[in-house]
């Protein structure tokens, strides 16, 4: 039998990973995984408990007691979940509880993950390896934009500040550090829009997938 095809799609906060995962899944007739859900799912059920994102075992037992309807919740996209999922994510225990679920999503059928470590550790053998960069400015922007545009009073310093710590954080974390895989392929949308995004990326995933 062979193997279903997973294109993993990693790199920084806001680089642009979500809108292209998505748009592959679409064009590609896969599955899509938005595995930062699953980070920001746990780090929201330990708030809502009132427990620390930082502490060990509220974390651990957030993440293992995960279901479904955690992650159709609206309100994962926050400032204090983004650091609390950053929190969370960094220890290996929650990582551990969340890797199974990932990797059988990924063997059931197949799919586009989009996330920090999917090339690297969940789906070693993806067929196609994505690591979506764009310069911190742009990045931050783009936050920012999508802020303001839900109506939050936001500055743009405060969201490159917060992003600037995640990113750090996730980079710097002992545990599936947020890094490209050896055999990833780079695309740097810092000066390109979803589509011309998408573009680069659907010749990119061609040639892998045609090999
Ligand atoms: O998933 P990730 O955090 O990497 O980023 P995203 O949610 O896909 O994109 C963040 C924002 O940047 C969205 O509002 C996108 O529409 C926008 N974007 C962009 O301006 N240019 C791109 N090449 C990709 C996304
Ligand atoms: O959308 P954005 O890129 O801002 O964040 P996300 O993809 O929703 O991920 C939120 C946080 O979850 C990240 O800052 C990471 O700490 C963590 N994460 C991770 O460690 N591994 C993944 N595969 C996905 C997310």
């Amino acid at each position: 039998m062979v193997d279903p095809v997973v294109v993993a799609v990693d790199g920084p906060a806001a680089a642009g990973k979500g809108t292209l995962a998505r748009r592959l899944a679409r064009e590609l007739g896969l599955p899509y995984l938005d595995t930062g859900l699953l980070y920001r799912a746990v780090a929201r059920r330990v708030l809502l408990a009132g427990g620390l994102p930082t502490d060990p075992a509220a974390a651990e037992a957030a993440a293992r007691g995960l279901d479904a309807a955690d992650l159709e919740r609206g309100d994962l996209r926050g400032p204090e979940v983004d650091q609390g999922a950053s929190q969370v994510a960094a220890q290996p225990e929650v990582r551990a509880a969340l890797l199974d679920f990932q990797r059988d999503f990924a063997a059931r059928q197949g799919g586009v993950m989009d996330g920090r470590d999917i090339g690297t550790v969940v789906c070693p053998d993806a067929r196609v390896k994505l690591f979506v960069t764009a310069s911190p400015e742009a990045r931050a922007r783009r936050r920012w934009l999508e802020r303001a545009g839900r109506g939050e009073m936001v500055v743009l310093e405060e969201v490159a500040a917060e992003m600037a710590l995640r990113d750090a954080r996730d980079a710097a974390r002992d545990v599936a550090p947020m890094r490209p895989a050896g055999d990833a392929l780079l695309l740097d949308t810092t000066e390109l829009d979803a589509e011309a995004a998408f573009r680069e990326a659907w010749t990119l995933v061609q040639a892998r997938l045609s090999v």
